[in-house]
């Protein structure tokens, strides 16, 4: 279905970036400042001009030090500005419109993105005042899932739903990377500081990337350091034994240490703004130092230790769990692992060392309760990881604005309502001394539109926005997004918002019920399987019979699992009566005729859910229709298309389910409506 114009395009997509935004630069602009981003702004600024014509108005761009050559703005001494530009770090911009004059001040990064905040209309509407910026999170990172190979059954890009790599082709870098440029610029643009460029899953071929294949990573990394981006490698744990020639990874020995220092060495005289590695180990197959008998602190802190001296870090995946599972087995609990395995270690890992925790305790459902890990290590840096890529939410065919769901989990008080600084939001971002920050798996590939359905461009652009400001709402981010993109037609700004504002919510209402997961064809994850990975070793249950479904993760009788989480949340998960709806299948195994706070019963729920999202779906089609002219062609084409997926997809969502719990209950749905 994509088509694949990653090399050497001259006409692709360019997203958020293109002539609506070039319109927005203003026609006169004046950069004070030098220094390589500089000159990236300065490069910026005549690719935009090519683009469009100008706004009215000027432009002045300056670094601290102009602004203080200026003194003051319409009479307005720049001194405090400039004081408390200098308390918030490199990243921070100001930004202020007089009249038709806007003026950024900011270095290095805080310039760029300052340049970019113009260029996507973020001038705040207040005159004559400075508005200060700087990312609530300090790390804002991209991974990449990337293969250089197409693998035999992930395919190119594992969860990728955008076509091949942007980055790999047959086996190597490809030889065109324009589109990469255009890439990081794009991601400038919403402020991502650091990329990482392959994926966790390391196979033999990529390891390669570590040493032989190093000056490929410094060919990305100087494509990325142009955007203020640093860039990282997930490396394989057994990279000793499978480049190093040695017969151990063991953590603890010498020989394993010395390989990794030399390593390391290695990379950084080729790369000196190397950012680190990113690694997944003892999870789904993947080596690490439990073979050796050592724990996750040992692993970790073997690489930190290599990379210390060069100022690298470490971002190890706290994603671990035992995929080896009987679903008779009702102890074992995969929700409780990342817990289990990482908790005890708070305070054991090196500073820079990040551990890199999914918002769930699960894997990226549509819906699942925040981890509780994000509040259990208070001792540890810690960066929180979504998922861009919709592998649980649509794969890029059906319509899911992510953001939503995001806020929600980045506003949730882990930590508890009345603790200050407990938010996930505030956990991530940690500390001065212990920064952290926000991860996520990218959905982009060398697809024309980047992302497969050209809509999932919002789900790219909303992470970076929330990781810059958890604060902003999902809709202003939105709005931002549609119009970056498609310009000021207020039709087209209607259509796309009712596409999209609640498609998060809507997705939920035809495929997983009140928190259940994992009812997806198993290994490609696409589509209804109510018992698809039921009887699997992956510990994915739901455990529907003919009397109930649901986990129970109680303390009373369950896995326990509920009790991980800091009062008020350990009791109001643990009581079925006050576990929340959307989560109660999450926590409960309850019979279908319970009571939801809703009213309904949970059969009755399940049956309306599905039936009312399918008419919602179909209603999608027939308003996109009405951009047909205002919107470009084939992008237009491609949504249809897509949505036309979507509808077909949702009706066989609504079926299946109806028709399983249909069969398995006895209970007739009490509004009549047919089951297949
Ligand atoms: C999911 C996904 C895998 C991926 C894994 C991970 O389980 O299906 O493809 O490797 O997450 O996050 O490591």
């Amino acid at each position: 279905m994509s088509t694949d114009r990653a090399a050497g395009t001259a006409t692709g997509d360019l997203a958020w970036l293109g002539a609506h935004a070039a319109a927005r630069l203003p026609r006169t602009v004046h950069l004070r400042s030098s220094g390589p981003l500089a000159e990236t702004v300065e490069a910026e600024i005549a690719r935009l001009r090519a683009l469009a014509d100008g706004a009215d108005g000027s432009l002045h761009l300056w670094d601290p030090a102009a602004a203080a050559q200026e003194g003051s703005v319409a009479g307005d001494p720049v001194a405090e500005v400039l004081e408390q530009l200098a308390g918030a770090g490199e990243e921070a911009f100001a930004l202020r419109a007089d009249g038709d004059r806007i003026i950024v001040i900011g270095t290095g990064r805080g310039l760029l993105y300052g340049f970019y905040a113009v260029v996507l209309g973020q001038v705040p509407a207040s005159p004559d005042r400075w508005s200060r910026n700087a990312p609530a999170q300090p790390i804002r990172m991209l991974d990449h899932w990337d293969n250089m190979t197409v693998h035999p059954v992930m395919g190119q890009v594992e969860r990728g739903y955008a076509g091949g790599s942007l980055f790999y082709e047959h086996g190597e870098l490809r030889p065109d990377l324009t589109r990469v440029e255009h890439y990081a610029r794009l991601l400038a643009t919403i402020g991502i500081n650091r990329v990482a460029i392959n994926n966790v899953n390391v196979h033999a071929h990529e390891a390669t990337l570590l040493t032989t294949r190093l000056d490929q990573v410094a060919r990305l990394a100087e494509i990325f350091r142009a955007q203020g981006i640093t860039v990282h490698l997930a490396v394989s744990f057994a990279s000793p034994i499978l480049l190093g020639g040695l017969e151990t990874s063991d953590p603890l020995d010498p020989g394993v240490q010395r390989w990794w220092r030399t390593t390391a060495e290695a990379v950084y005289a080729r790369i000196p703004d190397f950012g680190g590695f990113v690694v997944k180990a003892d999870s789904e197959g993947q080596p690490g130092p439990f073979a050796y008998g050592r724990d996750h602190a040992d692993g970790a802190n073997l690489l930190a230790r290599a990379l210390a001296p060069h100022g690298g870090e470490v971002f190890w995946r706290a994603f671990v769990y035992d995929h080896h599972q009987d679903w008779r087995d009702r102890r074992t609990d995969r929700a409780r692992a990342a817990h289990d395995h990482f908790a005890p270690l708070d305070g054991s890992f090196d500073e820079n060392v990040i551990v890199q925790v999914k918002h769930g305790p699960m894997d990226f459902q549509v819906r699942e309760p925040v981890s509780p890990v994000i509040g259990a290590m208070p001792r540890t840096r810690l960066a929180v990881e979504l998922q861009v890529t919709q592998e649980y939410t649509g794969q890029q065919k059906h319509l899911c604005y992510l953001a939503p769901a995001w806020s929600e989990i980045l506003r949730f008080p882990v930590g508890g309502p009345d603790s200050p600084g407990s938010t996930v939001a505030e956990l991530a971002a940690g500390t001065a001394g212990r920064p952290g920050g926000v991860v996520a798996v990218s959905n982009v590939g060398a697809d024309e539109f980047w992302t497969g359905h050209p809509l999932a461009q919002a789900n790219l652009f909303a992470l970076g926005r929330l990781a810059w400001d958890g604060q902003l709402s999902a809709q202003r981010i939105l709005g931002e997004w549609t119009a970056a993109t498609f310009g000021p037609d207020p039709l087209v700004g209607e259509v796309v918002h009712e596409l999209l504002a609640q498609s998060w919510l809507l997705y939920e209402s035809y495929t997983a019920p009140l928190g259940v997961g994992f009812m997806v064809r198993p290994g490609h994850h696409y589509g209804p399987d109510v018992d698809g990975y039921e009887y699997t070793p992956w510990g994915t249950y739901h455990f529907a019979d003919r009397d109930g479904i649901g986990v129970d993760r109680t303390v009373a009788t369950g896995t326990g699992f509920a009790g991980l989480y800091p009062e008020p949340w350990a009791s109001l998960y643990e009581s079925v009566r006050t576990c929340p709806d959307e989560l109660l299948l999450f926590f409960h195994h309850v019979p279908y005729t319970h009571r939801l706070h809703s009213g309904k019963s949970v059969i009755q729920h399940i049956y309306d859910s599905r039936a009312d999202g399918c008419e919602r779906v179909l209603t999608l089609r027939p308003r996109w229709q009405q951009l047909e002219g205002r919107v470009p062609a084939d992008l237009h084409a491609r949504v249809t298309q897509l949505l036309r997926e979507q509808e077909r997809s949702a009706q066989e969502w609504r079926d299946q389910l109806r028709s399983y719990f249909f069969r398995a209950s006895g209970i007739p749905d009490e509004n009549g409506r047919p089951i297949h």
